[in-house]
């Protein structure tokens, strides 16, 4: 009997990613390699900082600060970029999949603004680029597109992807408790960064939503191309006026596609969920996704959406079908060609044609006639409203309005907001969330 092929792996980045990847594969190495039916070793590990103390300890001989080194060196078959960030993550990603190396990412970052050129240095050099642990943590809903939903188009798929925002929105919510004091706390306990804009102002989830877009579509689709809003104007009146109204209040990814249009859709923003969809009764840090196939109908995905064990948990998964391809030589992913949109045939959805029913909450002077010259802007771009909830704003003199309408567009609301800012009885910047009338 021939020994088992031995896999060298290169860990770019030993932080909370890379450390729970050296640990689980450590502690299930034995069961890992009788599976895949080769041996893995964890050959070497680039840090910026070889002197810092750390949890998960590596050999000393094993570290370098120069993660290049690993994506060169000839001996290392599978590297992880575990760094993040886009510039070193870049030239790591792309040396080694110039030659032909399995790269493992959890860099979403990376995906969505690089996507395209390290697919086509991939393919051009014969490289892989696997990359699980990007979207929504230990969930595997890469796989679940690239594989288990291969069959199908998704005119739908949403979900919430981004714990911190999901976990302070619970915590406003079941506390009562202002955006600024649970902000704070996250940041006490380690859910939110210290620069929490990535996350709470919808740009990560943004990234998540890119690849998600990518995989189902086959189309790139940047940021700018999107309907990007966070949480931050979020408050708990909010939350007790969805209440009132039937809803949760969750960040979303939505990607739609109208097949007959041929117009896709990809916004990231608050949304308004009725209390008695799945997804609004996912809380805190974790995630959750509703993915709608022509031929499946709509499934449902949740679990941890990152951490240190949730996170390894899909590298290690990357690392095993990175085995199975070298030991193999076949269960190539089923990544087809990507193109940037406008070269796709399909289009980006134009505001009129995405639609929803809206909430729209204003401050306003607490005088007569001020509700009335509301709904007159709003009747002039066909505009109709729903319900109205009037209460007393914190302000003297003040009144708070909250308006819920029938199904209107982008367009419409964009012009109905700047005609409500110019109105001198209006206070302060109108809050419009959008609702979701998703069934699953
Ligand atoms: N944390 C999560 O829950 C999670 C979930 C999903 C995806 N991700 C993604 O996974 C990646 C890693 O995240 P993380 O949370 O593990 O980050 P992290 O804890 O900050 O670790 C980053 C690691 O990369 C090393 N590094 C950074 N720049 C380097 C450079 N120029 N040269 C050599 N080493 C360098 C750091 O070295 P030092 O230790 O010496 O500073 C550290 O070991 C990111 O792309 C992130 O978006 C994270």
């Amino acid at each position: 009997m021939t020994d088992p092929l031995t896999l060298n792996i290169g860990l770019c980045g030993f932080g909370t990613v890379g450390q729970g990847v050296w640990k689980h594969l450590s502690a299930n190495r034995a069961e890992l390699e009788s599976r895949l039916g080769v041996k893995l070793n964890l050959a070497r590990v680039a840090v910026r900082d070889r002197k810092k103390p750390r949890t998960v300890k590596a050999p000393a001989a094993r570290l370098t600060d120069d993660p290049l080194a690993i994506a060169n060196d000839p001996s290392i078959d599978i590297v992880c970029e575990l760094m993040g960030g886009t510039t070193i993550a870049r030239q790591v990603t792309l040396a080694a999949l110039r030659h032909g190396k399995i790269v493992v990412s959890a860099n979403k970052a990376l995906i969505c603004e690089h996507g395209p050129e390290i697919i086509a240095a991939a393919q051009k050099h014969g490289g892989h680029f696997f990359f699980e642990a990007s979207v929504a943590g230990g969930i595997p809903i890469i796989k679940a597109l690239r594989e288990g939903l291969v069959a199908n188009r998704f005119p739908r798929i949403y979900g919430i992807l981004n714990g911190t925002c999901n976990y302070i929105l619970t915590q406003m919510e079941d506390q009562d408790a202002p955006y600024a004091d649970v902000l704070a706390e996250a940041k006490r306990l380690g859910y939110a960064e210290a620069d929490e804009s990535l996350d709470v102002d919808g740009w990560d989830t943004a990234h998540k939503a890119s690849v998600l877009a990518w995989l189902a579509h086959g189309v790139w689709i940047k940021t700018d191309q999107m309907i990007v809003e966070g949480i931050s104007r979020i408050t708990p009146a909010d939350f007790k006026n969805a209440t009132t109204l039937g809803f949760g209040i969750k960040l979303l990814a939505i990607i739609t596609r109208d097949f007959a249009k041929n117009e896709l859709c990809v916004r990231v923003h608050p949304t308004l969920l009725p209390e008695g969809n799945v997804i609004a009764n996912v809380s805190g840090v974790f995630n959750a996704i509703s993915v709608t196939g022509d031929v499946v109908g709509t499934t449902l995905y949740s679990g941890r959406g990152a951490g240190q064990d949730a996170t390894a948990s899909a590298v290690i998964s990357d690392i095993a079908d990175a085995s199975s391809l070298l030991k193999h030589g076949k269960g190539a992913h089923l990544i087809g060609e990507a193109t940037e949109i406008r070269s796709s045939g399909c289009r980006l959805a134009p505001p009129e044609s995405i639609r929803s029913r809206y909430y729209l909450r204003l401050t306003v002077k607490d005088q007569p006639g001020v509700l009335a010259r509301v709904a007159s802007v709003m009747a002039r771009q066909h505009v109709s409203i729903a319900s109205v909830i009037q209460s007393p704003a914190e302000t003297s003199g003040a009144a708070s309005l909250v308006l819920t309408t029938h199904e209107s567009n982008e367009r419409a609301m964009r012009a109905t907001l700047k005609q409500l800012r110019a109105l001198s009885s209006v206070l302060d910047d109108p809050l419009l969330l959008r609702i979701g009338d998703f069934e699953g």
